[in-house]
C-alpha cells in the first residue's frame, strides 16, 4: 500500500511511521514530543549533521524503536513509501519545498512555524495540502494547550467587553555582543553549505548564517517578527476571532547591537485587525517587562484585561463608571472628585494555570491522521498567522503603511511591497 491509501484506513491503535527532516534545536524537541506516544514510530531521519541524527537514533532506540533509516537527501526520505508522515523542522526557507513535496508524495505533514518564508509559498502550501487531502499540523503548539483553548474561548465570548488592543512582546537583552561578528570565509564543508542554502541565494559562508543563528538573517527567516511574532499573532488573533489584518505598519532598526545580524534589534509592528489594533513589540537590547503582570501577551478590553503566558492566563477587571467624564473647572471640584470613586468592576477576575508543552500538539497530529480531521493548527491557520508577520516585514523594509487585500493576498497601495511576497529560488530549485 502507498502511504496515501494506508493513512486513510488507519485504525486508532495503528502505528504511524514518521520520517523527520531537520533534527536540530527544534527537530529534537518535536521528536521528543512524538516519542511520548508508542504509536508514533521514528522510522526515518534526515539532517545535514550526523551528530544530530546519532542523537535522534539513540533517543528512538531508548524507546524501543527499530534503528531508523538514515537519509542524506530529504527527497529520498519523502519518496520512502513505508512512511505515513513527515515532520519538517528545517530552517524556514526550506519549509515550502519540503512540505509541498511531502504532500504530493501522499504524506501527512507536521511543519514547523513560521509556515513559510513568503506569502506566495504559504498559499501554495495551503493548496498542496488541500489538493492532496493531507492532514497538516503547523508547529504553533499553543493551539494544543487546553488552558489556552479556554483563554481563546473566554476572550471570544465577549466577556472582556469591546477589545481594542492585543499586544505581544519579545523582550531580551542581547547587548553588547549579540551573535558576535563572525567573519566571512570559506565554509568548513562546501557541499554542506550548499545543501543547507538550498533555494536561498548563494552568498559567502558565515557561521552566523547557518545552524540556529539563521533566524537573524532575512534570506532564511523573517527574523524575530516571524520567529516569535508568529506565536503571538496566532494566539492573539485566535482570541479575537479574526482572520487577516486590513493594514500594517512597522518601525524599528538595529540601534544597539553590534554584530552581523540583518534583522532589527528593536521593532514595533502594528496591524489593523478591523476595529482592533494588534501590536508586536520586539526589544532585544533591554528586557524590562512590557506590562504589569510581566507576561508575553496582553489583550485590553473595555471591561477587563487578559494577560497570557506559557504557564497560565489571568483576567484583571477594569473599573467602569457610567458617569460622564467631568468637565474640570475651579469652582466645582466635587463632580470631578466623585468620578473615579464611582468606578466598579463589571466582570469577575479569573486565573487559570497550565503549561505549553510539545507533546499534545504531536498527539493531536497523530489523532487527526487517523480520523482525517483538521489539526488544532491546520495549514490555513498557520498560513494566516505567518502571512500577518510576513507582511509586517514588508512594511518594515519599505518603511510604509501597507493596505492588505487578504482575499487577493496582495497590497493595494505599494508595488514594491508586492514584490516581497515571493522570491526567485536558486537553480535548480523550483517552487512546485
Ligand atoms: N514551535 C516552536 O516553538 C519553535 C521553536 C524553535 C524553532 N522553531 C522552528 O523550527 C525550525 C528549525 O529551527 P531550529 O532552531 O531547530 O534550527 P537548527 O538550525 O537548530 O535546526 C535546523 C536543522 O535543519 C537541518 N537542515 C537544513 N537543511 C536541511 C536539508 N536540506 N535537509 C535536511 N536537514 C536540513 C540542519 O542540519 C539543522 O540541524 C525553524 O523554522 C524554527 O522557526 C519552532
Amino acid at each position: 500500500m502507498t502511504a496515501l491509501s494506508y493513512s486513510q484506513v488507519m485504525g486508532a491503535n495503528e502505528r504511524v511511521m514518521v520520517g523527520y527532516i531537520g533534527l536540530g534545536n527544534r527537530g529534537d524537541q518535536v521528536h521528543e514530543g512524538f516519542l511520548e506516544y508508542g504509536d508514533a514510530r521514528t522510522a526515518a531521519i534526515c539532517d545535514l549533521k550526523t551528530s544530530y541524527m546519532d542523537l535522534a537514533e539513540k533517543k528512538a532506540k531508548a524507546k524501543g524503536h527499530d534503528t531508523p533509516k538514515r537519509y542524506a537527501d530529504y527527497r529520498k526520505l519523502i519518496e520512502d513509501k513505508t512512511l505515513d508522515a513527515v515532520v519538517i523542522a528545517t530552517p524556514d526557507h526550506w519549509h515550502a519545498l519540503q512540505m509541498i513535496e511531502a504532500c504530493n508524495a501522499g504524506k501527512d505533514v507536521y511543519c514547523e512555524k513560521p509556515l513559510s518564508l513568503t506569502v506566495v509559498e504559504g498559499r501554495k502550501m495551503v493548496e498542496a495540502a488541500e489538493r492532496n487531502k493531507r492532514v497538516v499540523q503547523v508547529g504553533i503548539q499553543r493551539r494544543s494547550a487546553k488552558f489556552l483553548q479556554e483563554a481563546a474561548e473566554y476572550a471570544r465570548s465577549g466577556a472582556l467587553g469591546k477589545i481594542t488592543l492585543a499586544q505581544g512582546w519579545h523582550l531580551t537583552n542581547e547587548w553588547p555582543v549579540g551573535l558576535g561578528a563572525a567573519p566571512e570565509g570559506p565554509p568548513p564543508n562546501e557541499a554542506e553549505w550548499d545543501a543547507w542554502l538550498g533555494p536561498a541565494p548563494k552568498v559567502p559562508y558565515n557561521r552566523n548564517r547557518m545552524y540556529y543563528n539563521f533566524r537573524w538573517f532575512y534570506n532564511y527567516s523573517g527574523g524575530q517578527m516571524t520567529n516569535f511574532g508568529v506565536h503571538y499573532v496566532d494566539m492573539l488573533r485566535w482570541c479575537l476571532g479574526k482572520d487577516s489584518p486590513k493594514a500594517v505598519t512597522v518601525m524599528g532598526g538595529k540601534f544597539a547591537i553590534d554584530d552581523n545580524r540583518e534583522i532589527p534589534d528593536t521593532l514595533q509592528a502594528m496591524w489593523d485587525y478591523d476595529g482592533v489594533m494588534m501590536v508586536f513589540t520586539q526589544i532585544n537590547a533591554n528586557s524590562a517587562p512590557g506590562n504589569t503582570q510581566k507576561t508575553e501577551m496582553m489583550i485590553r478590553g473595555t471591561k477587563g484585561t487578559m494577560y497570557l503566558n506559557l504557564n497560565g492566563w489571568e483576567v484583571v477587571p477594569e473599573a467602569i463608571t457610567e458617569l460622564p467624564l467631568p468637565q474640570r473647572n475651579p469652582v466645582d471640584r466635587v463632580t470631578e472628585r466623585a468620578y473615579n470613586p464611582s468606578r466598579k468592576p463589571v466582570i469577575e477576575g479569573r486565573k487559570l494555570t497550565g503549561q505549553v508543552t510539545n507533546h499534545p500538539h504531536a498527539r493531536n497530529f497523530l489523532d487527526c491522521m487517523k480520523t482525517r480531521a483538521k489539526c488544532n493548527c491546520d495549514i490555513l491557520t498557520g498560513h494566516l498567522s505567518t502571512s500577518a508577520t510576513l507582511i509586517a516585514n514588508a512594511a518594515f523594509k519599505t518603511k510604509s503603511y501597507l493596505e492588505w487585500d487578504a482575499k487577493a493576498e496582495k497590497f493595494t497601495n505599494n508595488a514594491a511591497a508586492n514584490q516581497m511576497l515571493s522570491y526567485k529560488y536558486r537553480a535548480p530549485y523550483k517552487l512546485p
